[in-house]
C-alpha cells in the first residue's frame, strides 16, 4: 500500500468530536516498516494530538528512528500544513532533505520537505560549546 493510501485510510480513524476535522499521516522509516497516525483529541485538551505527533509515537514504539518520507492528509482547502509543534517532532526524526506531501481530499497537493517547513530549525548542535 502506498503512504497516501495509508494515510488516507488511518484518517477515517481521527478522534475529532471537538474540530470535526480528521488528518491522517504516515511516514517510512529507514527500516522500511510503515507506522500511521490519526489525531486524537480529548475534553481538557480539544486540540489533543495530531495525527503526525500519533504516527512518531508509533514509529518510535515500533522500534524505528529515522523518517524517510512523510504523508500528510485532511479535508481541507489547501494541503494541511502541520502546526509549529509538529514540524519540531518531525525535524528530530528526519533530515532536512526528507520528502514530505500535503495533501487534500479536494486533491491539492503540496510538496515539500522537511528543512522548508522548518527552516533555521533548532538542533542538538546548538548546545555545543565552542
Ligand atoms: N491537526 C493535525 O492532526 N495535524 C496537522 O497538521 C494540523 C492539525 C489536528 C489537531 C486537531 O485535532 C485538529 O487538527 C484541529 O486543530
Amino acid at each position: 500500500m502506498s503512504l497516501e493510501d495509508a494515510a488516507r485510510d488511518v484518517r477515517e480513524m481521527a478522534y475529532v468530536p471537538y474540530s470535526n476535522f480528521k488528518v491522517g499521516a504516515a511516514l517510512r522509516a529507514d527500516t522500511g516498516a510503515v507506522f500511521v497516525g490519526c489525531n486524537v483529541e480529548n475534553v481538557a485538551y480539544p486540540e489533543g494530538t495530531c495525527a503526525e505527533a500519533g504516527a512518531i509515537a508509533a514509529m518510535i514504539a515500533g522500534g524505528a528512528r529515522q523518517i524517510k518520507e512523510l504523508v500528510v492528509i485532511a479535508d481541507s482547502p489547501t494541503p494541511v500544513p502541520p502546526c509549529g509543534g509538529c514540524r519540531q517532532k518531525i525535524a528530530e526524526f528526519a533530515a532536512g532533505d526528507v520528502p514530505v506531501t500535503l495533501l487534500s481530499m479536494n486533491g491539492a497537493r503540496l510538496d515539500t520537505t522537511v528543512a522548508a517547513l522548518l527552516p533555521g530549525a533548532f538542533g542538538a548542535d546548538h548546545m555545543e560549546r565552542g
